[in-house]
């Protein structure tokens, strides 16, 4: 099979840990997939020092690769809702599948992004948008698709839990650890979305419309950020036997479902009261399978790059011919049963 080939918008943080995946585990990827997945482009303002992009075609605008007749996959890690928008629509037009990392632009625009790609014949995956590595929205249509979901609550936003833990554990002052985060490559290019629970609210829009098989109702989210909490609160909650925490919240109710993301305090009994730093927690209760629990880092390069490529490979797989590839209950291929090496 030929391969499949990739243009990649964007090499920040999440372009840098998407490419570098691709790169370091080509072969096993390759060898999951069932065909090679190539980078047949990168279109980015700058090198990115992390990225060994000598072979590579580059270009500087973004658009090329929307528009380069060999790319089967444009992979949108730009950011932002306007020129990411311009470019995701003209990727479908073209007839392009999308993998996408932005949050912002599937909980303001999915809408009218979904129902365009569905008129194209197209897939537009976005694991990468919601809790960094962790695959919650694989876990949510998939592994748990048989249940009603009761609800759902998470951590979702790592640079305001790595500000919050630092504060507690270290009592370091938030502006200090909030420029740490930005220097980590976890806060979004604008701080404020991470610190007023705009981030998270995009999060959970995104979440709550998989979980609930509703539209996008990013605008019907409360959203209340971490901004006004201070040191003192978070040491006499700690002296109470509680962590502050900044939760997402989604839940079934008489009325339809209700959304909301604000400060929450939350008994160190509980598991999600021991998340902490960066990772990022999210619990679900399905009416059949009952509570469950998934847990990992929710920003960084190699961690978001972990959840773009795994979309990558699922367009990939879907676009081979072979259905056994479609669902892969095994993850080798049948030619190496004979090969004592493997
Ligand atoms: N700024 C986001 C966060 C990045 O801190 O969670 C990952 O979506």
């Amino acid at each position: 099979l030929k391969p499949v080939k990739v243009g990649i918008c964007g090499l920040g943080t999440v372009g840098s840990g998407t490419f570098n995946i691709l790169r370091n585990n080509a072969e096993e990827i390759t060898r999951r997939v069932g065909r090679s997945i190539v980078v047949e482009q990168i279109a980015a303002r700058q090198v990115n020092p992390t990225c060994d992009t000598t072979d590579i075609n580059t270009t500087s605008d973004i658009f090329d690769v929307a528009n380069n007749p060999e790319v089967d996959i444009v992979v949108e890690l730009i950011g932002g809702t306007s020129v990411a928008l311009e470019l995701v629509l003209t990727a479908i037009e073209n007839g392009k599948h999308v993998v996408t990392a932005n949050k912002a632009l599937i909980a303001v625009h999915g809408n009218e992004i979904f129902a365009k790609a569905q008129e194209k014949g197209v897939m537009v995956a976005f694991e990468a948008a919601v809790a960094g590595g962790i695959p919650i929205i694989k876990t949510l249509r998939e592994g748990l698709s048989a249940n009603q979901i009761e609800w759902l609550a998470g951590i979702i936003n790592g640079t305001g839990n790595f500000i919050m833990t630092e504060m507690s554990e270290k009592g370091r002052a938030f502006e200090d650890v909030l420029k740490e985060a930005q220097a980590l490559g976890y806060a979004e290019a604008d701080p404020t979305f991470d610190v007023e629970g705009i981030d998270a609210a995009h999060k959970l829009t995104i979440l709550a419309s998989i979980a609930y098989g509703i539209p996008l109702q990013f605008e019907k989210t409360y959203t209340e950020g971490i901004s006004r909490i201070t040191a003192e609160d978070v040491s006499f909650a700690k002296e109470m036997g509680y962590s502050i925490k900044h939760l997402g919240i989604a839940r079934r109710t008489a009325e339809g479902v209700e959304l909301r993301v604000h400060p929450t305090l939350i008994s160190h009994k509980a598991l999600l009261s021991n998340v902490n730093g960066v990772m990022n927690a999210v619990m679900v209760k399905g009416d059949a399978v009952g509570p469950t629990l998934t847990y990992g880092a929710g920003a960084g390069a190699m961690p978001t790059g972990s959840s773009v490529v795994a979309d990558i490979m699922d367009v990939a797989r879907t676009l081979t011919a072979d259905p056994t590839n479609r669902v892969p209950h095994l993850a080798f291929q049948p030619e190496q049963l004979s090969n004592e090496n493997v």
